[in-house]
């Protein structure tokens, strides 16, 4: 008997439902060719749904997702609502909610893609960043003092678990082992100045450390991380960082490897529903003119199978976008590749249905 999925569809605002019309279709095209069956559940969540029920999420989105396997999320962020409601509302809250304390990002640079950094090719950027997902500044606490006065404070507060830092951790270092490459894993953290969350993630770090001597253990500060990502990428394995420097770092990296036209990431709950997304806004200038590039909905529906346990039908997504961006993509921009958004889609589907 073959395997069914159940996936949550969120195509969300902008261009998420034309790249991730672009993501089904791969997927289906996986499908096809490896024999497993998706079952599909769309949900209209996203800035249109804000205005007209002014809520973000209904009551039983939650328990909804829940019943799912995995989620694919388009695009969240709307020109009409202010900045802030729709991202906290919808992508944190299912992030916090469903518990997915890990977001993975692979940085890899595919064969064709023009990097911006010089002498670098795909032998020099390919690691991951393990990013923990529900800690740290994302957890909103914090105060005004005094507020609208010359003499207000605003307190923002991060929170550092050990719990929270520890399973992160162990959650990087098992990747790491799976992924088998240079068997290497760098904490990225700020231990000189941020003295109390930062001696905690160390000191659990060294803890973790001792369980897999199998992995070379490193550090480097945040900082010092964003230079060597642009003067020696190739260093890197895999990365494990706060939720804070991980978004800082993961956009950087996105650059690095093409920009946010092949970005994708996974949400991840080990025990639980994970999310799948681009990691590229909702680019409201492009909507509808079918020249966004849908590759990085696409890679994330090759994150999406390689969770489920579809490991082949995930590499073949991804030997399929090499193909693609090797032999047939200009450019990765929207509007400059050559191609339109479907037809991007429809040449990865059909390397997927053939080698
Ligand atoms: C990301 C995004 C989100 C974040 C925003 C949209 C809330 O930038 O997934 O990296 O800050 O985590
Ligand atoms: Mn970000």
């Amino acid at each position: 008997m073959s395997n069914t999925y159940n996936i949550a569809v969120i195509p969300g605002d902008g261009t998420g439902p034309e790249v991730t019309k672009e993501g089904l279709k791969v997927l289906d095209a996986a499908s096809r060719r490896f024999g497993f069956k998706l079952d599909y559940t769309h949900y209209d969540f996203g800035g249109e749904y804000y205005l007209r029920t002014a809520v973000a999420l209904p009551e039983s989105a939650i328990d909804d997702l829940r019943g799912h396997d995995a989620i694919l999320l388009g695009a969240i962020g709307h020109p009409a609502v202010k900045p802030g409601i729709l991202e906290k509302g919808i992508l944190l809250r299912i992030r916090f909610e469903l518990d997915q304390y890990i977001n993975l990002r692979p940085i890899r640079l595919y064969p064709g893609v023009e990097c911006p950094l010089k002498d670098k090719g795909p032998e020099h950027i390919d690691f991951v960043v393990v990013r923990e997902n529900t800690e740290g500044l994302y957890v909103g606490g914090g105060a005004f003092l005094r507020k609208d006065t010359p003499h207000e404070v605003a307190i923002q507060e991060s929170v550092n678990t050990r719990y929270g830092a520890e399973r992160c951790i162990r959650f990087a270092f098992e990747y790491c082992r799976k992924r088998n490459r240079d068997r290497k894993l760098t904490l990225c953290g700020k231990t000189n100045v941020l003295t109390f969350a930062w001696d905690l993630w160390q000191r659990t770090f060294d803890a973790v450390t001792t369980e897999y001597p199998d992995i070379t253990a490193d550090y480097a500060h945040v900082d010092a991380i964003t230079m060597w990502f642009v003067k020696n990428p190739e260093w890197f394995d895999v990365i494990v960082t706060d939720n804070m420097f991980g978004d800082i770092i993961t956009d950087l990296g996105a650059m690095i490897q093409g920009g946010m036209g092949i970005a994708a990431g996974g949400n991840i709950n080990p025990e639980g529903v994970s999310m799948f997304e681009p990691i590229g806004g909702s680019a409201p200038k492009y909507t509808g003119r079918n020249v966004i590039n849908p590759l990085a909905a696409i890679c994330a529906g090759g994150m999406l199978l390689e969770h489920t346990g579809e490991e082949d039908a995930a590499a073949t997504i991804e030997k399929a976008v090499m193909e693609v961006t090797g032999k047939h993509l200009k450019s990765l921009a929207a509007g400059k590749m050559g191609y339109s958004t479907t037809e991007v889609g429809d040449l990865v589907a059909d390397y997927v249905s053939k080698i």
